[in-house]
């Protein structure tokens, strides 16, 4: 590292006999990078980084990780805080906006998501065209994208109004159309929600009640899963927020950027890993194995152990030490005896006393005990990656207000070294071999 004229710190790189300054910046937790902005202007290269493990894509302040540490805050405040004091309704105003509500605004936001619950009676007609089969996550991402069409006046524009609107109504409206998919894909009558009911009460209702009965729900049940949500609201810039980031670069409309969001946060190394991690344990339990082979296929890279590691924590994931005591609290609480719940424990076990797993640094990540609490909520297996979606709608949403109002930022447009042919003629068909 040197200093610039100007006493800015900068580091040095030589190339071609030149030697080029680029400028050191440092976040507000001391994290720093190296400004290559102007180094291929300046010098013709560029930077290549698969998979971004090293590249910065942005300035954000909404959410703070240390992957070495194991610390995860919201606009500052610790996730173990947030998880003890704090609901996902309020955290979800917090992301968007910056800082806790005081409590008119907190009723007010309340009273929107509660005005926006309805999704437009017409969408009705869009859920019959899809197949019994089809996955929830796809009938989320096409739903969301179609509510956009029907409110094009929203659509335009940087209006405050305007986006607080939308971003109400698309916090509303996925958990409703997340319990429609599901009622959907099981033949059920579709439940229309309650004002009476709060954020993830109103969910549970959708997927459960029945047009003659009330779902009974048990308030320790409401918690785990509001709790699940809030775990999931933000968490930089992952696969899910990135693309929506991309997405937003381009002044695409907020509802967009959105369903591009599920559609990233659907893959197995992603949001899909809650399923994944299900599927795993069930498929473990039913083969009789009490983990040790699954851990050695892991280790053969034959399987991989779903629900295990994390590209920035090279710690224990701090969420998933709340999930894990919740799931024990909650599994207590409704007198459940899981045996996929000891199946994973065990895995855990193994794995953070194993040499591969150690040297490697990978722990059990959000997904590896969130399913249980899913699954004794009576959530379907199906519907695991859809209420991680509609945890981390705030996040894609703060980070979409954040794109938009950025003076700096440009369209998301990377480079890329290319590998293919040189320069190649064209044979006409019936020259080709
Ligand atoms: N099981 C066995 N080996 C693993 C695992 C795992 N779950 N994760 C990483 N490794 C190994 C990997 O094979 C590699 O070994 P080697 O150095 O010998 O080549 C090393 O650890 C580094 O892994 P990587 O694949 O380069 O790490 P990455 O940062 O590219 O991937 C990850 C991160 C989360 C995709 C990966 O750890 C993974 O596939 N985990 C399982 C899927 C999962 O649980 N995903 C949810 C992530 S948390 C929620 C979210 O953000 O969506």
């Amino acid at each position: 590292m040197s200093t610039t004229h100007d006493n800015n710190p900068a580091a040095k790189l030589e190339l071609d006999g030149k030697t080029y300054e680029l400028p050191i910046i440092e976040g507000t937790e001391g994290e720093r990078a190296i400004d290559i902005s102007r180094l291929r202007p300046d010098s013709g290269y560029i930077t290549l980084d698969e998979g971004y493990g090293n590249t910065g894509s942005c300035k954000s302040s909404i959410t703070f990780i240390d992957g070495e540490k194991g610390i995860l805050r919201y606009r500052g405040i610790p996730i173990d805080e947030l998880a003890e004091k704090s609901t996902f309704v309020e955290a979800a105003f917090l992301l968007i906006y910056g800082h806790l509500p005081n409590r008119t605004e907190l009723r007010n936001w309340s009273d929107s998501l509660a005005e926006h619950q309805m999704v437009h009676e017409n969408m009705r007609f869009h859920f019959e065209g899809f197949p019994v089969t089809a996955h929830p996550m796809a009938i989320l991402s096409s739903m969301i994208n179609a509510s956009s069409c029907y409110y094009p006046g929203l659509m335009t524009g940087q209006n405050p109004t305007r986006f607080d609107v939308q971003a109400s109504r698309l916090i509303s409206q996925v958990r409703t159309i997340a319990a429609f998919s599901y009622r959907k894909s099981r033949g059920l009558p579709t439940i229309y929600p309650k004002k009476a009911y709060k954020y993830t009460a109103n969910f549970l209702h959708m997927m459960f009640s029945m047009p003659y009965e009330d779902y009974e729900m048990d308030p320790a049940a409401v918690r785990a899963l509001d709790l699940v949500f809030m775990l999931h609201a933000d968490h930089e810039q992952n696969c899910s927020t990135a693309t929506v980031r991309t997405v937003a670069s381009s002044k695409a409309n907020l509802f967009a950027s959105a369903a591009a969001g599920v559609c990233a946060l659907w893959g197995p190394l992603h949001g899909g890993a809650n399923q994944a991690v299900l599927e795993m344990l069930q498929a473990i339990h039913d083969e009789g194995d009490d983990g040790s082979k699954f851990i050695q296929a892991a280790k053969n890279k034959t399987r991989r152990l779903m629900g295990f590691g994390h590209r920035v924590y090279k710690n224990y994931d701090p969420r998933a030490k709340i999930i894990k005591k919740t799931c024990d609290d909650l599994l207590e609480k409704l007198s459940i005896s899981d045996p996929l719940l000891d199946i994973a424990k065990r895995l855990e076990e193994a794995a953070i006393h194993d040499e591969y797993f150690v040297e490697r640094k990978l722990y059990p990540n959000v997904d590896f005990y969130s399913g249980i609490i899913m699954r004794a909520v009576g959530i379907p297996l199906e519907m695991f990656t859809v209420i991680f979606a509609i945890g981390r709608m705030p996040g894609w949403i703060a980070n979409y207000k954040e794109i938009m109002e950025s003076p700096d930022s440009r369209i998301c447009r990377p480079r890329q070294i290319y590998t293919g042919k040189e320069i190649n003629s064209y044979i006409p068909l019936d020259q080709r071999a």
